[in-house]
């Protein structure tokens, strides 16, 4: 069943940098068109991540240390004496872009980090460029390993059911429950994927299926409201999902219908696992109750590509997230290991086992 992880399929990569340039793959329009966005400084990152150009909580971390790049850039081109003030300024402007994925401002803090032992803005942006490229390779370094790690999990015969759009353009590439749906696809394990449409913003059939079947991998698309009745059917396994962030106690943010597809897979004798880097993991958060949860406009529910389908008057509710309470998740795999029935200490096991190697 070996496959070997570093020869998967896997062609598209969401976020580039060239030419002191950002280069980001405008999500929005995606099926249909394939077009790079050009980002020269930190506002317009912070609009982009805002705006999802780029979403999906690695991929806005990678984007957003870019973004401090560019400030670094901009701050050593002005020759201004206080070029901290100027990047912290940006840093916060990243940071207000979105509230849930944690991965945001783990990336935020670790740029930080970096800079703080630098005396000058030159020295300042050769670092962070060079920590930003480090952070996007790692990100797709750790996806094949978290990716390898799940398929491990998936015995051989059944079909699996994701939510949202957790592949390569949710991160630096590979992705991460689509880093599980890749290996094990490659190695047998799953006889059918299906996916979730994902309202409002359809994750799901605009990015998941496009990214699936451009890298050979086919694909039944479903409306999540046909989810129970799809693992009533018994032919699904394993309902895999990523995280924007998981509390210290396991408790799971992920993108709205995810806690409902962990109540019908625990309902239904369906497993349930979560796939994301340890960086997703905010330890800070005791439980699910302490993350923010992004409202986002009514309009995304009040239309559907540019078009009223609901009444003058009617009024939208929006959240992106919900939490998955940990005793509704069966597995959490990251690229260091899997936490089977996650809570607090395993948790902390998981960390400690880290810090030690
Ligand atoms: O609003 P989005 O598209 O940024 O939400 C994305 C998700 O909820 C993903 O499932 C999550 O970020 C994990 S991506 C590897």
């Amino acid at each position: 069943m070996g496959t070997m992880i570093d020869t998967l399929p896997d062609t598209i990569r969401p976020i580039r940098y060239g030419d002191g340039a950002l280069y980001l793959l405008d999500q929005r329009l995606l099926p249909g068109e394939t077009h790079e966005n050009r980002y020269v400084d930190a506002a317009g990152v912070a609009a982009a991540i805002r705006d999802m150009v780029v979403r999906g909580a690695p991929a806005i971390g990678i984007t957003a240390a870019f973004g401090v790049v560019l400030a670094c850039g901009a701050a050593a081109g002005s020759g201004r004496a206080d070029w901290r003030g100027q990047v912290e300024q940006a840093i916060a402007q990243l940071a207000a872009s979105r509230p849930t994925a944690v991965n945001l401002f783990w990336a935020l803090d670790r740029m930080r980090e970096v800079l703080a032992s630098c005396p000058s803005a030159g020295e300042a942006h050769a670092r962070a460029l060079a920590e930003a490229e480090r952070m996007l390779a790692a990100d797709i370094a750790a996806n094949r390993r978290l990716g390898a790690a799940g398929a491990e999990l998936i015995e051989p015969g059944r079909a699996v059911l994701t939510h949202c759009n957790t592949g390569s353009l949710a991160t630096g590439g590979f992705g991460t429950a689509l880093g599980v749906i890749r290996s094990a696809w490659a190695q047998g394990r799953i006889r059918e994927v299906f996916a979730d449409e994902t309202r409002p913003w359809l994750q799901g059939a605009r990015l998941t299926a496009w990214e699936l079947l451009h890298d050979g991998i086919p694909v039944h698309l479903l409306c999540e409201g046909a989810a129970a009745s799809l693992l009533r059917l018994g032919q699904v396994g394993w309902v895999i999902v990523g995280a924007d962030r998981i509390a210290a106690n396991g408790d799971t943010a992920n993108k709205i219908g995810t806690y409902g597809l962990a109540l019908l897979a625990r309902e239904h004798g369906v497993r349930f696992m979560v796939a994301a880097p340890v960086s997703t993991i905010d330890f800070d958060t005791s439980e699910g109750s302490g993350i923010p949860i992004e409202m986002r406009p009514e309009s995304e529910v009040l239309e559907l590509a540019g078009r009223a389908i609901a009444p003058p008057g009617s009024r939208g509710w929006n959240p992106a997230f919900d939490v998955t309470p940990a005793r509704l998740i069966d597995a959490i795999v990251t690229e260091h290991g899997v936490v089977q029935r996650p809570d607090r200490e395993r948790l902390v096991a998981l960390r400690e086992g880290i810090a030690s190697r």
